[in-house]
């Protein structure tokens, strides 16, 4: 029921795009490729549009959406006021994967978008398929990950296939994405400005530009909990996760305590650890190279569920650059939990 449409960039792909674009004007959503995940997008100025985004993923509607725009410009339509530090950010790093949240204009983004704030997310994605269909439609496009809420964000059209078969139209489909992780969120309404979600783009890498930020810890993060039960809500493969020290003694260990009790277990950590006592193990890059492990997080969780797996351990990695938004992901689909032998 849902049409995947492969949109090469070495094939002439107009009918394509121009398919997506007629779907999303009349009102439909349409999921399609970015640098971080897939997202799954709606006219953001089309309230009836973007309340299907939230039926599709079944997602509660009280967190706002990340508003997409295909041309830098396009900010002041929505931002009330843009900083010299926001402008200093979309230089650097637009298109890219960093969302900057303003005062909102009010009025133009339909009220689901922005439920229960006075601020808009914005960001100018950097993949040359949602470039082009932002740049054909000529509309902003509100859109969240394409998942079904709870499950990994998709990094192929195959995940979002898996979730949303038969909720939704249209999958464009432009690969494996880049980055794996979803956009670093920051508040630029604070002073100063406030990461609220770690992503691709690193602290380090906004303060050369700006100067020092704050990171929001708990409460404050962008994906805080309205209701407690719902912090960790994220991300989660079927089988319970726990997050173990890189220590190859202490995993080996580990996953005998585990198939002493006569349960299986899947292992997700690095190319350089020797893991054939696990019963799966996915490899999802050298240890040395966590921007390569993050974009085969999401991959290995979802394959995590095609396994008979009783319990998962996924191997941690240092806090440096992109291993902050590693970490913060893995804690998400963890719950918490570390496996301590
Ligand atoms: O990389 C990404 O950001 C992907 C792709 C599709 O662009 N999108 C994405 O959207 O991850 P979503 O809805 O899964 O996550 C959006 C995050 C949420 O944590 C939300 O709370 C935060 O951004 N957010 C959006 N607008 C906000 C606002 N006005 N104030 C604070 N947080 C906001
Ligand atoms: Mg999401």
């Amino acid at each position: 029921k849902t049409i995947v449409t492969i949109v090469d960039n070495s094939m002439d792909n107009e009918r394509e795009y121009q398919q997506a674009v007629d779907m999303l004007s009349a009102g439909e959503v349409v999921a399609f490729p970015t640098e971080t995940v897939y997202g799954l997008g709606a006219v953001a100025t089309n309230e009836k549009a973007v309340e299907k985004i939230f039926q599709a993923k079944g997602r509660p509607s009280d967190n706002p959406l990340i508003v997409h725009i295909g041309t830098q410009g396009e900010v002041a339509h929505y931002a009330k006021s843009i900083s010299l530090e926001a402008k200093q950010l979309m230089k650097a790093f637009w298109p890219g994967p960093l969302t900057l949240v303003f005062e909102q204009i009010p009025h133009i983004v339909a009220p689901n978008v922005t439920p229960g704030v006075t601020t808009v997310g914005i960001r100018m994605p950097d993949h040359p398929v949602a470039l082009r269909l932002l740049q054909t439609l000529k509309l902003p496009l509100a859109a969240p990950s394409a998942n079904r809420s709870g499950k990994p964000s998709p990094t192929e059209a195959l995940h979002v296939k898996k979730d949303l078969n038969g909720r939704i139209p249209l999958i464009l489909d432009g690969g494996q994405t880049g980055v794996g992780l979803e956009s670093t969120v920051i508040d630029m309404t604070s002073t100063p400005p406030v990461i609220l979600r770690p992503g691709g783009i690193t602290k380090d890498m906004i303060e050369a530009v700006i100067g020092p930020v704050e990171t929001a810890h708990g409460l404050k993060t962008a994906e805080a909990p309205r209701s407690p039960g719902m912090k960790y809500a994220h991300y989660a493969p079927e089988a319970p996760l726990f997050i173990i020290e890189a220590n190859q003694e202490k995993i080996k260990e580990a996953v005998t305590a585990i198939q002493k009790e006569g349960q299986k277990v899947a292992v997700i950590g690095p190319n350089d650890l020797n893991m054939t006592a696990a019963d799966w193990y996915f490899a999802i890059g050298a240890n040395t190279n966590v921007e390569e492990m993050a974009a085969n997080l999401y991959k290995a969780l979802r394959q995590c569920d095609t396994t008979e797996a009783d319990l998962i351990l996924a191997v941690e990695t240092n806090l440096e650059g992109v291993g902050e938004a590693f970490m913060n992901r893995l804690l998400k689909a963890a719950d918490g939990r570390r496996y301590d032998v």
